[in-house]
């Protein structure tokens, strides 16, 4: 049988497809735009849109277990939910992995008043994240210049969130469950830097801005980072970048419990303890050396 992954092409449904292929499974992917999808042989890839429901017809099609994401383009949560679910329903698919977004929309809660096997997989921030926030930065001038560098957050590794969700999608026993997934450990954002200059043997610094000096840097421009994802994380239609800057001082600046809760979820399902901070900087430390480097 097969198993739809949506968001195939994304950070996470790339990994959910490596860890279906690694168990023998047959996987079928869905994307917007299949001639430039780039996933692995022997996917089997398909064209749709989760924002048009009409297009998921040939995307459903005799499917045992499907990945979805709650989300269509720019993260705005998916409005037509129902209508995925009728579709899920019609084809009798089995079990149901739910990525969690920032906002809940009309998936979340159609999947939960159906009679499918729903899981939802809540993790934190992934690791990747740090590609794109810091990946520039440490690339050109080794130095993060950030508000905040002792704020704590458990990262998770993207590719752990993947190996839960091809387990919970073949195995019994997880149906019903909101699994909040963690890394392994709380770091600080001054220690990720300390260990992404490990990692690179490069001489890596956390550079702390005051938040008037936050404000200044960032508000205007100038040496401001990609707030694209985060401008998607406040949910906020036409915020200014003046605003963002002040909802990211708060954020960051206001401990949250949940920067510091670690579960033991990810260990429990995939049998082994989930990815530290210092693996995944190995893995990825050629995306921040400099220009040009080997
Ligand atoms: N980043 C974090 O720290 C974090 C933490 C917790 C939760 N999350 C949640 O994780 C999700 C993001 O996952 P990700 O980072 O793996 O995604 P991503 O790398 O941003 O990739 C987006 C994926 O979604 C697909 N997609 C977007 N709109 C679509 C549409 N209308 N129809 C069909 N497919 C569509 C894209 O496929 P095509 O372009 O190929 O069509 C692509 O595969 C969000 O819901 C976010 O809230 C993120």
């Amino acid at each position: 049988m097969t198993i739809l992954v949506t968001g195939a092409t994304g950070t996470v449904g790339r990994h959910v497809i490596d860890h279906l292929l690694r168990q023998g499974q047959k996987v079928r992917a869905l994307t917007r735009n299949p001639a430039t999808a780039n996933l692995p042989e022997g996917v089997e890839v398909v064209a749709g849109d989760l924002t048009d429901p009409g297009t998921l017809h040939p995307a459903f099609d005799d499917v045992s277990a499907a990945h979805l994401i709650t989300f269509g383009g720019d993260y705005q949560p998916l409005r037509h939910g129902q209508q995925i679910v009728d579709l899920a329903e019609k084809a009798e698919v089995g079990k149901i992995t739910l990525l969690g977004g920032w906002q809940e929309g009309t998936l979340e809660s159609a999947v939960q008043a159906s009679g499918l096997e729903w899981t939802f997989l809540n993790p934190v921030q992934f690791m990747a994240n740090f590609l794109t926030d810091w990946g520039e930065p440490l690339r050109t001038t080794g130095v993060v210049r950030e508000p905040y560098g002792d704020r704590k957050s458990p990262p998770i590794h993207e590719s752990d969130i993947g190996a839960v969700a091809a387990t919970v999608l073949t195995q019994d026993g997880h149906a019903g469950q909101a699994y909040h997934l963690t890394g392994p450990e709380v770091l600080t954002a001054r220690q990720m830097v300390r260990h992404l200059a490990e990692a690179t043997g490069r001489e890596l610094r956390f550079e702390e801005l005051t938040p008037d000096q936050t404000r200044r840097e960032w508000g205007t421009g100038g040496n401001r980072p990609d707030l694209s994802l985060f401008r998607a994380f406040t949910q906020t239609p036409g915020v200014s970048d003046e605003d963002l800057v002040e909802i990211l001082l708060q954020m960051y600046g206001t401990p949250h419990e949940y920067g510091t809760i670690l579960t033991d979820t990810v260990e429990r399902i995939i049998g082994r303890p989930p990815r530290t901070f210092a693996q995944w900087a190995v893995e990825h430390a050629h995306h921040f050396q400099p220009h040009g480097a080997a």
